[in-house]
């Protein structure tokens, strides 16, 4: 992920997968992705994705629905080992919406991409969909302020034109956000129904690996490694503080990310 964003992701696979190693990459010195042109982010994720290859990984998880949209296809082109995607959960979020209106919350990038809006145009036109892009929620996470009242001001103008359109549906476009759940139920209230799609993801990751028979292992739970193009320590705090899986159970540790 562009930063701590993914942990969301990796949070579900500890859950679901706890056997397995993991490398979490965060590239936390160039987040926020959303805000950047769609060739940098293209370039940049291919490179990330490469480097991970070649350290060993059996798959990679794009655990960033910005990189997805924007370089999911070139990474697949080049790299042979299984490329898991995330998504904006909007088809999930029609099935469940009662009043057929969704909010999906997402960063600039995701919401202008093709692959988002080819996505769109797949699903039935009586679902009305609120597209909002979350600008300047990411640094706030970032720099851990995830529950503060600023994050909450900025959150609650995003969440506004969502909110006056009736939404009964929110998709968590951007796997930052469901570390902002809290603030969401906060502004929202408990009925909103959240749309994350991670543990779909996390599924299909599973699915993946068993298909390269690479599913299987003895160990009960796998080590955790963090690299941070950023600050290694802080990452680790953040893992600690942003997480619920039981970290303590894994070997992790932390380290900088070199040049890639
Ligand atoms: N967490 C990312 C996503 O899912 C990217 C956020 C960003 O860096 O702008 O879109």
């Amino acid at each position: 992920d562009s930063g701590v964003g993914g942990l969301s992701i990796l949070d579900e696979a500890l859950r679901q997968l706890p056997q397995h190693d993991y490398i979490y990459l965060a590239d936390s010195a160039n987040a926020p992705y959303g805000e950047k042109s769609s060739d940098w982010i293209a370039a940049r994720s291919l490179s990330l994705c490469k480097h991970l290859a070649s350290i060993g990984c059996d798959a990679i998880v794009v655990a960033c629905n910005t990189a997805t949209a924007e370089a999911i296809k070139q990474i697949r082109s080049e790299i042979s080992i299984p490329i898991i995607g995330v998504e904006p959960g909007i088809k999930p979020a029609a099935m469940q919406s009662q009043n057929n209106i969704v909010g999906v919350l997402a960063t600039e990038a995701t919401l202008k991409s093709d692959k988002f809006n080819a996505l769109l145009n797949t699903l039935p036109n009586d679902c009305h969909f609120i597209k909002q892009a979350g600008a300047g929620l990411v640094p706030m996470i970032e720099s851990g302020q995830a529950d503060s009242e600023d994050t909450l001001e900025l959150l609650a103008k995003h969440l506004e034109p969502i909110q006056d359109a009736g939404a009964d549906t929110l998709v968590l476009g951007c796997t930052h956000y469901p570390f902002l759940s809290k603030a969401i139920r906060k502004l929202l209230g408990e009925s909103i129904t959240l749309i994350d799609t991670s543990e779909a993801v996390v599924r299909q990751l599973k699915r993946q690996l068993e298909s390269v028979n690479k599913h299987n292992h003895a160990q009960e739970f796998g080590s955790v490694v963090l690299l941070s193009s950023k600050d290694e320590d802080s990452l680790l705090l953040m893992a600690y503080d942003l997480m619920s899986a039981d970290l303590t159970a894994h070997l992790v540790k932390a380290r900088v990310l070199g040049e890639v």
